[in-house]
């Protein structure tokens, strides 16, 4: 009976064990098996998604879970087939920052299988069949960048008279963050070219629902040479007799793209530039802020992100109430933030911050580059 007794508590301990681990109880066939989480990155081309994925993989196995990363290269049958084996390997969660609304059949197959879905950075749009959505503000992302054309352009001063001349450039029309990073932007430029005082060279569409114009200046996939072809083109057609200002880019891979597109033509050569915007605080970016070239970034700190959303997806497969330190759960204005066009789902946001010459240390102390790129940025 003692021995009973005694086997029986080393068994409840054991069980427990396995509890307080978090990630032990469910998931795949085998009880012994910590819970898998799938995750799906877009792409590898925009340097911040390799640390995504790599972040989120330490996040989860800090946890106690299992983790297994893919990328879908841009292409969204690849990731469906990504997302298909997680399921197929018996994941619990996925967390998806997807590549367009082809999504949707392998996010209702995940929701088949009762495997909860948390969108990671990219809201899943047109899809009733997930609850979760992890991001930064990206309506602020985008005022972050008027602004910056803003003060770079001293706008405040300019009148119809001496106008300032800019050129517009949006993310991938596929990408639902493009269309509030173009608002965000637009939302503070608006007024000035209301006003006369700043100029677009090239289409013009005064918001994102402008589609025929926004799909104009869009970039498809956010591919690079896409925008330094466009970029080449307006500089010999469109902008051809007029020297630009400011361009407004949506992110860093896209800005020096452009910034190389621009510093091939004579009129920007030798410390000419246009006020470029960004976004990501790549490295490269950063030294080319530090260097006067690129005007500004906008810093998503991403390892906080990654954190955020496994904290998140650890809190859902516990069966609590999330509560994400350092995110605040969208509200008011903010709530249309996770509306999918099908369902409202819960919308947690972290905050942005701009980044210019004067502060551009910023994302350096926030442990944000690799040692390489951190040698190369000192
Ligand atoms: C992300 C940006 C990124 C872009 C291209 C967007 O959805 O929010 O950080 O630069 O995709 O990958």
């Amino acid at each position: 009976m003692k021995k009973l007794g005694i086997t029986l508590i080393i068994l409840v301990a054991l069980g427990s064990l396995g509890f307080a681990k978090g990630g032990q109880q469910g998931g795949g066939s085998s009880s012994t098996q910590a819970a898998l989480i799938g995750i799906a990155m877009p792409e590898t081309h925009v340097q911040r998604w390799q640390k995504d994925g790599a972040n989120l993989k330490a996040a989860v196995e800090k946890l106690g879970y299992r983790a297994e990363v893919a990328y879908g290269d841009a292409d969204q049958n690849r990731q469906n087939q990504q997302i298909q084996n997680f399921l197929t390997n018996g994941a619990k969660l996925l967390i998806v920052g997807n590549i367009n609304d082809g999504v949707n059949s392998a996010i209702a197959d995940a929701a088949q299988d009762n495997v909860t879905v948390i969108a990671y950075d990219r809201l899943i749009m047109n899809s009733g069949d997930y609850d979760y959505y992890i991001t930064f503000n990206n309506y602020k992302v985008g005022q972050f960048q008027g602004q910056g054309l803003e003060t770079g352009l001293n706008l405040k001063e300019a009148s119809a008279d001496a106008p300032k001349y800019i050129t517009l450039f949006a993310g991938s029309p596929t990408d639902n963050n493009a269309k509030f990073f173009f608002d965000g932007a637009m939302s503070v430029l608006n007024p000035y070219i209301k006003s006369g005082a700043l100029k677009v060279i090239g289409p013009y569409p005064e918001t994102s629902a402008d589609n025929a114009n926004f799909q104009r200046i869009a970039t498809e996939n956010w591919q690079a040479p896409i925008a330094k072809t466009r970029m080449e083109n307006l500089l010999n057609n469109d902008a051809a007799n007029v020297v630009l200002d400011g361009i407004l880019a949506p992110n860093d891979t896209l800005a020096r793209a452009i910034i190389e597109a621009c510093l091939a033509d004579a009129k920007y050569a030798d410390g000419k530039l246009p006020v470029v915007t960004g976004q990501d605080a790549e490295a490269d970016s950063v030294l080319s802020i530090k260097n006067g070239q690129q005007y500004m970034t906008v810093f998503k700190d991403t390892a906080k992100l990654a954190e955020a959303a496994v904290s998140l997806a650890d809190q859902i497969i516990k069966g609590q109430t999330p509560s994400i330190p350092g995110a605040t759960l969208a509200s008011g204005d903010l709530v249309s933030i996770g509306d999918t066009g099908k369902k409202q789902v819960k919308a947690y946001l972290l905050e942005p911050v701009i980044i210019t010459q004067s502060n551009w240390q910023v994302p350096l102390d926030a442990g944000h580059f690799t040692a390489e790129e951190s040698a190369r940025l000192k």
